[in-house]
Formats: structure tokens, C-alpha cells, sequence
């Protein structure tokens, strides 16, 4: 992938506030040679310090900001310089009330919090653009500024008569006529059309929420929005010095805005990740969960790494429970980062704030003011560990599975009554298909249905339910040519309109896939059914597994059957399929199982297909491994998420290994690995 910076290798560092100590100068100072202790090399400064830098409009004070840029680059420390806008002074909010959110129930909110401006306020627009510009034209060559960290976590949407106008804008572009608007929302149902555009309306829990057509319009209109507003704040910054790239810092699975759409705008990906670690009976679901979500990130721009921007060097104070770290978890949980394509591991925060609050928020500096604490010792440790691993920055990934996971379709999937309104699972499929490849530690990139699928040999496309006619071609095509197709219950139900396919279910993709489901059948909790695998394809012939919540009733049509349903009147008909098409196959998996089928389904993909793991040690349980490439090496990160010590044999690995982290010479193919505990082998690559 190579580095995203000339400069560093990996980056180690934290969002850093010292415009909240600016009456206390010997902070910094302190600061300083606590970053250096920690090896720490970047940090993000100014998120929000609107405030501080223009006290009232028009009126800027850099003076502060000159001193702390100077003083960091003085002593080896860079800079992510952040644009103001996730919080504005309340100057901003008194002067200008416009910029001020109102909700989907039409309330506006009074100044505060932060996270909630108007995306679409010409008055919010004119005043990023002059503080973005201003700071730009001031340090857009300093030397310390490495990339400018646009904003922070964008959120939320907002309901005022300035997005109520824009937001019609946008649809007469799309639809051209009221007609055609119509048609496409199924509006005449209930009598719901409209006949003047001013009387669209964005949905709400006091009008309209049962056109699914505008539903989904509006999300994707308000993730054009902010992408337009983050693209503003950008072309403030950019012209000063084009060279420096820029980044926003995302959440994650966030479900708000179409992440595949805020990633055009940026240079490279960001984001913040904040594990429940330690939730009883619930870790390695945690592990599984934050693999994903890291994959996900490092897919939406191809080739590239991401950073880490934030991430918890002790605990959240926002979680239900806020649980200590147990020893060796931090450096696990930073070094899952980097397994997966991030070049850096960064804190929220530095040091932790006095008062308001996130006071008692984990951070790299806690109230008593230095690193002599476990925290502060687990951070050195993580410094120290990119260090070692200095040769693996920028290195690629590489995997030959990719998941579909596409915005469009998880909000339709999540809007639409049907099966089962006490919990569709939508998210719940994803993780479970992607944990059952993770576990085996196969590498999965995730795809949207625009991406391109020529890398991948295997494309699994869980409860693809809203398909776009254009990708299910471009299935057909990968299937045909030799690829693997695999396919879920409660798929190809609407196109990108979400209005129902007419030509049966699962629509364009019933000839790839060799069936046609009639009915799906809805599961009370506790309901369940089985799967027989009745094909000997399968090593597991005669086995039963499981299923629940979601029974699809399928015919096949040219697919093979796989496996049957054990019960109820639809006893003996297909639960799982294979059609061959062309030199490829497509697999129909018609019900929701548990992880044990997914398991030994994906065990049987891998084998019949050769599809590659990141190593070839057979890993005790609970212990996965995420590998990185570069230069002729591989760097197979060996991951324990169990409490438990285990033993590895490296002798079931072909290749010659060095452990990075301890940095010892082997005496012994068997390596132990503590409860929480993580190696880097260097491996002359395959
Ligand atoms: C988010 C924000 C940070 C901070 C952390 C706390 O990620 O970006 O400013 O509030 O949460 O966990
Ligand atoms: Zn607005």
C-alpha cells in the first residue's frame, strides 16, 4: 500500500487540547517530554478550538497555536491540524441562529453540545470557510502539519427549512418531474402523491415515515450534504498547499451517512474505535466485531492505509459499564489496528480535561500528571511496539474473499415491515458471516455494490435484500468467469428505488443463483428448525445444524441442493444450495443458522476453493491471525482474545519466523502466547 507519509513510519499519538491549559504554560513543557517517554510522533490539535482562535468574529488569536506547533516540531512531534467545526463558539450560534440543528420533530436546538450544526447554512458555510481559510494561510507549510483533520465525527441531519429546500433541489435533479417522483415512491398508495414539490417534506415522526422511496432519499441526500459540506472545508484549506492531504475522522459502521460516499471526498480514511472490551461472554464477539469494522474502513479507499485517529488508552466514560483493560489487552487491542492496514494507533486523549464532560474519559495523561501509572506504562509499551515494527508500516493487505456491505441496502433492509419487526438482524448476519471467515483468519475485504470485483475470488453478499440490477450483472459476469457467489435468505426483494422485484424473488440474481424463493417464513424467539446437509459435496453429509428467526422457501431451479429443512411443512425442501453457472458457483444459504454452520460452510469454501488464510498454523481457540505484506516479508499478526495462555506450534508454518515484538531469536517451535496476548512474525513471505 505504501506509507501515507514520508516522514514516520507508524504513527503513535492522541488528540491533544492544550488550548485548555493555556493559563498553566508549564503544561506543555510537561507535555512534551511525556509524548517523547511514549514515543509518541503526532498529534491532532485545534478540534475544538473555535473559541480560542477567534474569540469573535473576525477577531483571530494564533498566537497560542504558533507556540504549541513550533514547540511539538521543536522537539519531533507532528501535527494533524483540525478545521473547528465540530463545535462552534456561541458568538456563532447568537449572530447566526440558522446554523443552529433542528430535529426530524421539528424542535430546534439551543446553543450547545457540539456535533450539530446545519449542514446545509449558507451563514455555517461562510464562517468554516473563513476560519478553515484562516488557519490554512497561516500554517498550511509549517513544518509540523502532516494532514488536516477535517472537523470531527459528522452526525446527525437536520430538518430546517434550508435542508427542507435543498433537500428538494436534490430530488428535482434526480426525478425531473413530479410524475416520474411519484412513480418511483410509489406515492399513490394511501394517496401519498404529491402534486407541487414544495409539499415534500423530510420524513418525520409528525408527518410522512411510510414512503420508503423518501426515506431513502433522505439519507442519501444528507450524506451528500455533509459530503458537500466536508468538501467545502477542504477547498478552504487545500489551495494554500495542495500537497497536504486531508482526512475526517469516521465511526465506523456508523449508520447515519454513506460512508462509501464521505470517502470520494478525503484523501485518506480515518476513523475513532472504541471496543467494549471485556463484556462477559462477549470478547471474542467484540474481537470479531472491531476486525470488521477495521476492514471496512481500510476498503473504502483500495490500496491505502487508514489511521487509527482514536481509540481509548484506558477506558470510555460513555459505556454502559466503563471496564479496565485487563493487562496485555492495549497492546493487543493497538496491534489489532495495525494487522489490519492502519498505520497508526492514536488516543482520545492526551490529557484528560479538568472538568466538563469527558474529565473522567480515559487518557494517555490521567489528573495526577504523568506516565506512572498501568495506562501510562501500556502506552509506552504500544510506542515501543511500532517502533520494532517500523520495517511493516505502509505494508499491503491482501485478501481474496470481499463482503458486500453497502449503505443503500442497510437502510432499506432496516426500513422495510416485513418477516420479522422484533429484529430483522441485518447487522447481526453481516458479523456472523464475517466472524466465521475472521475465526478461520481468512482476510475479507468489504465491497459496496459499485466496487470493483475483479480481485476477489469469493464475494459474500449477506441479506442483500435492496440489488442494484447493475451489480447483479456484474455477479453474473464474476460467477460466470470462475468466481464464488454466496448468497443469504431475504435477498434480491427490492432495487434501488425499493420498489419489490416483479419477475420473483431474489430478483436479478435468480438466474445466478439457480433458485426462486416464494415465501419466507418469520420465527418466533426460541422457534427453531434444522438443516439436514443432504449432499455429499459436503464432508459434513448427514449433519444437522440449527436454524432460526428467518426460513426462506425456495425452489431450485438449476441449483443443486445442498442441505434440507428438517421440519414443519416445509420439511425436505432446499435450505442451501450450489448452482453451477458458467465456470463459477453460487451459493443460497435460505436460513439463519448459527455460527457452528456458518463455521464448517466457510471451512468447506476455503478448502474447495484454496482460498488462503494469513498462516497455516492451526490456532488454538479464541486465537486469530491478520497478516501484512511487504517487500518480500509477511507480517502475521498472532492474536489471543481469550483470557486463557496457549501454545503455538510454529512448525505447521512454512515459513521461517521472527518474532518482532520480543524480539528473540526462536529456540523452539512451540511459542507461548499469554491471556490477551499478541507476536508479530516476521515471515519470509510465500
Ligand atoms: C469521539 C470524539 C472524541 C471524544 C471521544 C470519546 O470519538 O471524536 O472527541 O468525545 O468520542 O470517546
Ligand atoms: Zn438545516
Amino acid at each position: 500500500m505504501g506509507r501515507l507519509f514520508t516522514q514516520l513510519n507508524f504513527l503513535h499519538g492522541a488528540d491533544y487540547n492544550p488550548d485548555q491549559w493555556l493559563g498553566q504554560p508549564d503544561i506543555l513543557e510537561k507535555d512534551i517530554a511525556m509524548m517523547k517517554e511514549a514515543k509518541c510522533n503526532v498529534m491532532s490539535v485545534g478540534i475544538f478550538s473555535w473559541s480560542k482562535l477567534e474569540p469573535a468574529e473576525g477577531e483571530y488569536q494564533f498566537g497560542w497555536l504558533d507556540s504549541v506547533l513550533d514547540t511539538l516540531y521543536a522537539n519531533g512531534i507532528y501535527i494533524f491540524l483540525a478545521t473547528p467545526s465540530g463545535a462552534r463558539p456561541a458568538w456563532v450560534s447568537e449572530k447566526y441562529p440558522e446554523v443552529l440543528r433542528t430535529n426530524s420533530d421539528l424542535t430546534k436546538n439551543l446553543h450547545g453540545e457540539r456535533h450539530n450544526h446545519c449542514v446545509s447554512s449558507p451563514e455555517y458555510l461562510r464562517l468554516t470557510g473563513k476560519i478553515n481559510t484562516q488557519l490554512a494561510k497561516r500554517y498550511a507549510h509549517h513544518p509540523a502539519v502532516l494532514a488536516w483533520h477535517i472537523s470531527n465525527e459528522y452526525g446527525g441531519d437536520c430538518h430546517c427549512e434550508i435542508c427542507q429546500q435543498a433537500f428538494r433541489d436534490w430530488l428535482k435533479k434526480k426525478y425531473q418531474t413530479l410524475e416520474n417522483l411519484n412513480q418511483r415512491w410509489w406515492s399513490a398508495f394511501w394517496s401519498h402523491e404529491y402534486s407541487s414539490w414544495s409539499q415534500i417534506h423530510s420524513p418525520g415522526p409528525l408527518g410522512e415515515q411510510s414512503v420508503h422511496g423518501l426515506n431513502i432519499d433522505w439519507r442519501r441526500f444528507m450524506s451528500e450534504q455533509v459530503a458537500l459540506f466536508c468538501r467545502h472545508e477542504i477547498e478552504a484549506v487545500k489551495p494554500f498547499n495542495p500537497a497536504l492531504p486531508a482526512t475526517t475522522n469516521f465511526h465506523g459502521a456508523f449508520s447515519d451517512y454513506d460512508y462509501w460516499r464521505l470517502a470520494q471526498e478525503v484523501d485518506f480514511i480515518s476513523w475513532d474505535s472504541y471496543p467494549e472490551w471485556h463484556k462477559p461472554q462477549k470478547q471474542q464477539e467484540t474481537a470479531g466485531y472491531t476486525a470488521f469494522t477495521f476492514d471496512l474502513m481500510r476498503s473504502l479507499k483500495p490500496g491505502l492505509p487508514f489511521l487509527l485517529m482514536e481509540s481509548t488508552p484506558g477506558t470510555t466514560n460513555w459505556q454502559a459499564v466503563s471496564k479496565l483493560k485487563r493487562p496485555g489487552m492495549h497492546l493487543l487491542s493497538a496491534m489489532q489496528a495495525v494487522a489490519h492496514g492502519s498505520d497508526s494507533v492514536q488516543y482520545f486523549q492526551w490529557r484528560k480535561s479538568r472538568g466538563s464532560v469527558e474529565k473522567l474519559h480515559g487518557a494517555v495523561v490521567d489528573h495526577v500528571g504523568h506516565l506512572n501509572t498501568r495506562v501510562g506504562q501500556d502506552v509506552k509499551q504500544v510506542g515501543a511496539a511500532l517502533e520494532k515494527l517500523a520495517p511493516a508500516a505502509g505494508a499491503d493487505y491482501r485478501a481474496e474473499v470481499a463482503m458486500v456491505y453497502d449503505w443503500d441496502n442497510r437502510w432499506a433492509v432496516n426500513d422495510a415491515a416485513g418477516p420479522r419487526n422484533c429484529g430483522i438482524k441485518f447487522e447481526e448476519t453481516v458479523q456472523q458471516h464475517y466472524q466465521a471467515l475472521w475465526q478461520q483468519s481468512i482476510p475479507v475485504d468489504i465491497v459496496s455494490q459499485q466496487s470493483d470485483l475483479s480481485p476477489y475470488r469469493v464475494i459474500v453478499a449477506p441479506m442483500l435484500y435492496m440489488v442494484n440490477e447493475a451489480f447483479a450483472e456484474r455477479v453474473s459476469q464474476f460467477v460466470a468467469a470462475g468466481g464464488v457467489f454466496i448468497a443469504t435468505y431475504w435477498t434480491g426483494i427490492v432495487n434501488p428505488d425499493d420498489l419489490c422485484f416483479t419477475t420473483g424473488f431474489p430478483g436479478p440474481l435468480r438466474d445466478v443463483l439457480g433458485i426462486w424463493s416464494e415465501e419466507i417464513d418469520g420465527l418466533y424467539e426460541g422457534e427453531t428448525n434444522q438443516i439436514a446437509i443432504t449432499s455429499s459435496t459436503w464432508s459434513r453429509t448427514g449433519r444437522a445444524y440449527e436454524c432460526r428467526e428467518l426460513c426462506d422457501l425456495i425452489h431450485a431451479e438449476t441449483a443443486d441442493v445442498l442441505g434440507v429443512y428438517q421440519q414443519d411443512f416445509y420439511a425436505g425442501r432446499p435450505a442451501a444450495t450450489r448452482n453451477l453457472y458458467g465456470k463459477g458457483q453460487a451459493y443460497y444459504l435460505a436460513a439463519r443458522t448459527g455460527s457452528d454452520f456458518l463455521q464448517d460452510f466457510y471451512q468447506m469454501i476455503a478448502h474447495e476453493y484454496g482460498i488462503t488464510a494469513s498462516t497455516t498454523m492451526q490456532l488454538p481457540e479464541g486465537v486469530v491471525a491478520t497478516a501484512r505484506y511487504r517487500e518480500g516479508q509477511a507480517y502475521i499478526f498472532v492474536q489471543n482474545y481469550s483470557d486463557q495462555a496457549v501454545t503455538l506450534d510454529l512448525s505447521e508454518e512454512s515459513r521461517e519466523l521472527t518474532p518482532l515484538l520480543k524480539g528473540d531469536v526462536l529456540r523452539d517451535h512451540r511459542y507461548p502466547l499469554p491471556g490477551f496476548g499478541v507476536e508479530v512474525f516476521m515471515a519470509g513471505n510465500k
